[in-house]
């Protein structure tokens, strides 16, 4: 088969870990017998850079019109980068909540597990790690905070700004179908997370799982708020198989439950609309201070590519090459900085891209 990818390496190690993902795909296409065709795309930082803007209306219909969207990173160094001296709708984020609405990607799923072997990059006590985790957070991404009407204003000489978070039951209700047909191919459990005992988005949140909850009899719902969860997180992670939330809880959570698996370079994220069509990109940022070192872990970026593989294309055997080739590469000890560890092989972006492509047979 021939597929259309839309890639947009972006920015800081951006462009690195997108090359070795490319690899991979076309290490795929090779053993498997499909045809890549990347289509590249700018974004953030360096759309501003050449064109004005974080994202150009062009841009936007080329992802639009691809089969599915790879993205490597966007944004520099808030504070000390001509990208942030402008106005909030101008910077590099913008460019990426804007290609979220514009593709109307409301879905985005962020598994987090512990690997065999990176138990020492796992910030949190033997006895409270267990047998290990394994959950996916599903996090609703084009509604609530981010994209509630905002203002700053000067009342009788008081500066003061607001934010709204406004959700509807049908922005409730499909992301709540992709969290519960998740959990039917899992351990059919869902999580849902919110703040039911102060905010009324919360309230209908809840009512609205509860009712497609109905629809999935084998699947158990359990209700948590999302201060509880935070540390549950941390004091019993392998409790959970499918976390629900809305955008900032899920922002927030999917951060912290990254840090537990030892490594945010390692964590995949798929951003899915209604149908097949899904923008991958790593859960994690630019990291400008180690930019063109050439030591950036490629792993979840090469990982977000075997999502595509298996939720836009439906090549399962092939997403299940690429992650057996990743989990080959650590067994064998070949670690990047972030989750280097004693007797380890340290390894740079482009060797780990090469020792994961060689695996794919
Ligand atoms: C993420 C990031 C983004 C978000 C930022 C860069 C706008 O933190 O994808 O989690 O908050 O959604
Ligand atoms: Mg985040």
């Amino acid at each position: 088969m021939e597929y259309r990818i839309a890639v947009i390496p972006g920015d800081g190690i951006g462009p690195e870990i997108i090359g070795e993902a490319k690899k991979v795909l076309d290490r795929v296409g090779e053993v498997y017998g499909h045809t890549f065709h990347y289509e590249e795309v700018l974004m953030g930082g360096i759309s501003i850079d050449t064109y004005g803007v974080p994202l150009t209306d062009e841009a936007l219909e080329t992802a639009r019109k691809s089969d599915s969207v790879l993205l490597g990173a966007v944004g520099g160094n808030v504070g000390n980068s001509r990208w942030y001296d402008v106005a909030p709708n101008l910077r590099p984020e913008a460019g990426l909540l804007a290609i979220r609405k514009g593709l109307n990607l409301f879905a985005n799923i962020r598994p987090a597990f512990l690997y065999n072997g990176l138990e020492d990059a796992c910030p949190l006590k033997k006895e409270i790690i267990g047998p290990g985790f394994d959950m996916v957070i599903v996090r609703e991404l084009t509604g609530g905070l981010y994209f509630g009407e905002r203002h700053t204003e000067t009342v009788n000489g008081v500066r003061q700004a607001t934010d709204t978070l406004v959700y509807n039951e049908n922005e409730i209700r499909r992301v709540a179908v992709k969290a519960f047909d998740i959990a039917m191919k899992r351990k059919k459990k869902v999580t849902s997370v919110d703040k039911a005992n102060v905010l009324d988005s919360s309230r209908l949140w809840r009512q609205v799982v509860a009712e497609t909850a109905k629809d999935y009899p084998e699947v158990t719902l359990e209700n948590m708020l999302v201060d509880n969860c935070a540390m549950q997180l941390v004091m019993n992670p392998g409790q959970f198989d499918v976390i629900l939330t809305e955008n900032m809880f899920g922002d927030i959570l999917s951060d912290e439950a990254s840090m537990i698996t030892g490594s945010i370079g390692m964590l995949s994220s798929a951003s899915l609309n209604e149908g097949k069509f899904g923008l991958y990109e790593p859960s994690h940022g630019s990291a400008p201070d180690i930019a063109g070192k050439g030591i950036a872990n490629p792993i979840a970026t090469i990982l977000s590519a075997a999502m595509m593989l298996r939720f836009s294309f439906d090549l399962d055997k092939e997403a299940d090459a690429v992650e057996q080739a990743v989990r080959e590469v650590l067994a064998c000890g070949f670690r990047t900085v972030d989750i280097m560890a004693e007797g380890m092989t340290r390894v740079g972006t482009e060797v780990m891209g090469a020792r994961i492509c060689e695996r794919i047979i």
